[in-house]
C-alpha cells in the first residue's frame, strides 16, 4: 500500500509549538527540539502550517515570499534541517501551500496594482466597478462581506475570497499556474513529502463574473457554500478547480518515492470531485464532520454512526476519508464537547482505528481547552471584522470568528507559561491557557489513562496491527443503541471496536476475544462486553 494511505498526521502551528529563542514566538528550531515527542507518540507525518515569509496578518496564510522563511521562525537552513531531521526519524513532512492567494505585500501584487499595463496586472483578478463605489458583482468572500476591494491607484477592484489583504491569484493566466507549480517543485526538490493545500476550492472563479444567486441564509452553513444572503455558486467549486486538482496531482507524481497532497475544500455534495473519478486528483481531502461535532449529549452514537456510514459509502475503497477533530481555524474540540474526557478518548479511538487517515492538531492530544479571548484586540484578523459580536452570541450561532482561542501555546509542563519558551521570562504571543498546570504533557505522561497516553497507545496499536490500516471496515449491527461498533479485517487478523457513546454503562453479548486496548480500565469482555459510560474497547 502507498505509505500515505497508512500514515497518521500531526499538525503543527509553528507560532505556537515551541519557542527555542525566547522571543515568545514558536520557531523551526523549537519544532526540531520537540520532534522526538511527536515521534514517540507514534505520528508518522507532520503537517506544518505556513512558515514562509509573511507580514503575518493571517499568520502565514498571507505569503510575501514562497521561497524564504519568516525570520521569527528561522531561516532556510532551519527549514532544510527540519526536513532532514524529520526524515532521519523515518517520518514525513507536509508543508502548507497557499495557491489561491498571496499577501498584498507580495512583490507580484505590488507590481500588479501599480498600473493597468504592468506585466503582472493579469496575475490577479482586477475589474472595473459597477458604478461609483460599487463592486463589480455581488460575490461575498468566505469570512463575509464583499470579496472585492477598491484600489484607487488604477480605479479598479481586485478580488479576494478570503480577507482583503489576501488578493486571489488569477489561475487563468498560464504564467501564474506555472509560477505556483514551480513553487511546489522548489520545496519538493528540497525533500518535502507533499502539501496541505489551502482553500483549494476557491481557486477558480466564474470567468463571466455572474452574480451569485440569492439565499435566505445569512449565517454560513457548515459547508460554507451558502451565507451572507447568497449561494456561493460562482466564486467557489468551479469546474476548473476540479480539473486543477488533476494537474496538481501530475506535478506531485513527477516525484518518487510517492508524495501526496491533501486539500482543504468545502461544499455540499461536490468535494469528492477533487479526488478525481479515477483517483487522479488530490490524494486526500480534509473532512470536517468531527471538527463540526458539538456537545456531549445522548445522540452522539447516532451522529458518529452516520459519519461512519457516510464515509464508508461515499469514500469506499480505493478512496479514503480523513479523521480530524480540530485545526487552527476551529474552536478546540475539548471545549466543543464540553470537556467530556470519556468522549475525547472515544474520538481518539475512532480516529486511529477507523479506515482513514487520522490528523491531530497540536495540543488536542492533551485536550488543551479553547482560549476564552475577547474579539476586541484579537490577534486574528477575522476577529477584527467581527469586533462588535459578543463571543457568547458567536458561540450560540456556531460561529468561530476569533481563532486566537485555538492557537494558544502548547502546554509542555507546569513551569511559567507552560514551558512554551525556553526562556521562562519570555512573553508568549498569545496567553497560555489558564488550565496549563493541570493540562500539560509532563503531567499527562504520568497517568496511564491520560488522553495523551490514549493517543500514544492507539497510534502504536495502529502501527502494530495491519487490520487497523486495512481497506476493510464493516459496521456492526445488533448492538445497544448507544454503542457504535465496527470490525477491521486483514489477511492475518480480525479486530472489533466497540464504543459506548452514552452516559449509561452497557452490558451486551457480541464477539469475544483478547482485549487489545481500552479507553477505561473498567471495560471488560469476559463473556459479555461491559463498557462504562463513554468508554470503548478493541478486541482481537
Ligand atoms: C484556510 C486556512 C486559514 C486561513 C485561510 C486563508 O482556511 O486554514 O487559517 O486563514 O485559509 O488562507
Amino acid at each position: 500500500m502507498q505509505w500515505w494511505k497508512e500514515t497518521s498526521i500531526y499538525q503543527i502551528y509553528p507560532r505556537s509549538f515551541y519557542d527555542a529563542n525566547g522571543d515568545g514566538i514558536g520557531d523551526l528550531p523549537g519544532i526540531i527540539e520537540k520532534l522526538d515527542y511527536i515521534k514517540d507518540l507514534g505520528f508518522e507525518t507532520i503537517w506544518l502550517s505556513p512558515h514562509y515569509a509573511s507580514p503575518q496578518r493571517d499568520f502565514g496564510y498571507d505569503i510575501s515570499d514562497y521561497f524564504s522563511v519568516a525570520p521569527e521562525y528561522g531561516d532556510t537552513e532551519d527549514a532544510l534541517q527540519l526536513i532532514d531531521e524529520i526524515h532521519s526519524r523515518d517520518m514525513k513532512i507536509l508543508f502548507d501551500m497557499i495557491l489561491n492567494h498571496t499577501s498584498d505585500q507580495h512583490p507580484w501584487f505590488q507590481e500588479s496594482r501599480s498600473s493597468k499595463d504592468n506585466p503582472k496586472r493579469d496575475w490577479y483578478i482586477w475589474r472595473k466597478g459597477n458604478g461609483p463605489g460599487k463592486p463589480p458583482n455581488n460575490w461575498a468572500c468566505l469570512p463575509g462581506g464583499s470579496g472585492w476591494k477598491y484600489d484607487n491607484t488604477t480605479d479598479e477592484w481586485f478580488f479576494h475570497n478570503f480577507l482583503d489583504f489576501q488578493p486571489d491569484l488569477n489561475f487563468r493566466n498560464p504564467e501564474v499556474k506555472k509560477a505556483m507549480f514551480d513553487t511546489m517543485r522548489y520545496w519538493l526538490d528540497r525533500g518535502v513529502d507533499g502539501f496541505r493545500l489551502d482553500i483549494f476550492h476557491s481557486i477558480y472563479k466564474d470567468d463571466q463574473f455572474r452574480d451569485n444567486p440569492f439565499s435566505w441564509k445569512y449565517v454560513p452553513t457548515s459547508d460554507f457554500d451558502e451565507g451572507y444572503f447568497q449561494k456561493l455558486e460562482y466564486n467557489i467549486n468551479r469546474p476548473e478547480s476540479f480539473a486543477l486538482a488533476k494537474e496538481v496531482r501530475q506535478v506531485i507524481d513527477e516525484y518518487s518515492p510517492d508524495r501526496f497532497v491533501i486539500g482543504e475544500v468545502f461544499g455540499k455534495d461536490v468535494v469528492k470531485k477533487y479526488l478525481g473519478e479515477n483517483q487522479d486528483g488530490l490524494n486526500l481531502i480534509l473532512q470536517f464532520d468531527l471538527i463540526e461535532l458539538q456537545g456531549a449529549d445522548g445522540n452522539k452514537a447516532q451522529e458518529i454512526r452516520n459519519i461512519l456510514q457516510r464515509y464508508e459509502s461515499e469514500y469506499s475503497p480505493p478512496f479514503l476519508p480523513t479523521y480530524s477533530v480540530g485545526n487552527h481555524d476551529r474552536r478546540r474540540y475539548i471545549s466543543r464537547i464540553e470537556n467530556n474526557q470519556g468522549l475525547a478518548r472515544l474520538l481518539a479511538l475512532l480516529q486511529y482505528t477507523a479506515r482513514g487517515v487520522p490528523i491531530t492538531y497540536y495540543g488536542d492530544e492533551i485536550g488543551i481547552p479553547d482560549g476564552d479571548l475577547p474579539h476586541i484586540g484579537a490577534k486574528d484578523a477575522t476577529a477584527h471584522k467581527y469586533w462588535w459580536l459578543p463571543p457568547a452570541l458567536a458561540r450560540s450561532l456556531h460561529l468561530y470568528v476569533n481563532r486566537d482561542g485555538c492557537r494558544t501555546p502548547m502546554q509542555w509542563d507546569s513551569s511559567p507559561n507552560a514551558g512554551f519558551s525556553k526562556t521562562s521570562s519570555a512573553r508568549p504571543w498569545l496567553p497560555v491557557h489558564p488550565d496549563f498546570e493541570i493540562c500539560n504533557v509532563e503531567k499527562a505522561n504520568k497517568d496511564p489513562y491520560s488522553l495523551l497516553n490514549i493517543h500514544r497507545n492507539l497510534l502504536h496499536l495502529r502501527k502494530a496491527h495491519d487490520s487497523l490500516r486495512s481497506e476493510n471496515l464493516q459496521i456492526l449491527e445488533g448492538l445497544p443503541e448507544s454503542v457504535v461498533g465496527y470490525s477491521r479485517k486483514s489477511e492475518s487478523e480480525d479486530t472489533n471496536i466497540y464504543m459506548n457513546l452514552g452516559p449509561e454503562p452497557v452490558k451486551f453479548h457480541h464477539a469475544s476475544g483478547k482485549i487489545l486496548f481500552r479507553t477505561d480500565p473498567a471495560c471488560t469482555a469476559d463473556g459479555a462486553i461491559e463498557l462504562p459510560a463513554w468508554s470503548g474497547i478493541v478486541l482481537q
